[in-house]
């Protein structure tokens, strides 16, 4: 849809790729609702965003997306805001061998990246449904196509996400609503710590500003295209991965020595 016409809710706003997105669509004329947990970066992202948009309110929720009260309490918020757009860019990291991790941290991760995403967008779907048209863009990665060594439980969650906007933009095709998939590449943000950085560096991992992913994120918003995959050598792998779900395993033992090799490695996860 044309951004003028949106009204989004924008999950993860106050995060490096939330903060880009909220700005780049508002910039494009669109409306947002800020989500995350923590009040002070999604009031001072408003007052931002309220100064360029000629003194407009800009309308935030604080929602831990673990709680299924808190889901519930969003989607009632911004169904009465009239959103007709939901962009699902919350997320939590895992990185680190899988012997490394613990349970109340795996359960977060999946929690976080998967389940919220389905709650949330199954508790705005009615909503959503009386539009005359509504998008539901989930914020994936590369690694939910690709699985690499160091992110078994965040591939998990990200492939899951796959999984459920490919399924719902099929179940939902003769609908006036839309379900698109963004597979970003390494993103240069708050996300990803030393351990991620040092890896990236030992395996030659490409990485983008935020500022890419938000574009990206609006082009998906404004041609309504069903999936996109962000890094020209990440788009080719995800399409022989796809095809030949074996082929790249030799392409990735140098990830598994840099894995091995790293020092201190801690599972790592948002609080
Ligand atoms: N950075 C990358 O390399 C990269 C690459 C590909 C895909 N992605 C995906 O892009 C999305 C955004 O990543 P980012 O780099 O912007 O991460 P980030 O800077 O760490 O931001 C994460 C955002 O999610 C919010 N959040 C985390 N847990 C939450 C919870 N339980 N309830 C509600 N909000 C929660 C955070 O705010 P609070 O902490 O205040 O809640 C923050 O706004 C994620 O889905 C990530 O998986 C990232």
């Amino acid at each position: 849809m044309n951004a003028v016409e949106a009204r989004i809710l924008l999950t993860g706003a106050s995060g490096g790729i939330g903060r880009a997105a909220a700005a780049a669509f508002t910039a494009a004329g669109a409306r947002v609702l800020l989500a995350a947990r923590n009040a002070e970066p999604l009031a001072a992202l408003a007052s931002q965003l309220r100064a360029r948009q000629g003194g407009e309110d800009v309308p935030w929720l604080m929602c831990d997306l673990r709680e299924q009260r808190d889901i519930e309490h969003l989607a009632r918020q911004a169904a009465e805001w009239r959103c007709n757009v939901v962009v699902h860019a919350a997320g939590a990291p895992a990185f680190g061998a899988l012997a490394q991790q613990d349970a109340a941290g795996i359960a977060a991760v999946i929690q976080t990246n998967l389940l919220a995403p389905i709650q949330l967008t199954r508790a705005l779907l009615p909503h959503l449904r009386r539009q005359p048209r509504a998008q539901v863009i989930c914020v994936g990665s590369v690694l939910g196509a690709i699985g690499l060594p160091g992110y078994s439980v965040y591939s998990a969650s990200k492939f899951g996400l796959r999984g459920f906007a490919q399924a719902l933009r099929r179940e939902l095709a003769e609908t006036s609503v839309q379900v698109q998939y963004l597979g970003p590449r390494s993103t240069r943000t708050a996300f990803n710590g030393a351990d991620v950085q040092a890896y990236n560096a030992a395996t030659r991992t490409a990485s983008d500003p935020p500022a890419v992913v938000a574009a990206a994120l609006l082009r998906m918003l404004e041609d309504g295209s069903a999936e996109r995959f962000l890094g020209f050598p990440e788009k080719l792998g995800v399409r022989i991965n796809g095809a030949l779900p074996t082929a790249l395993d030799g392409s990735f033992r140098r990830h598994s020595r840099s894995l091995a090799a790293l020092p201190n490695l801690q599972e790592r996860t948002h609080p």
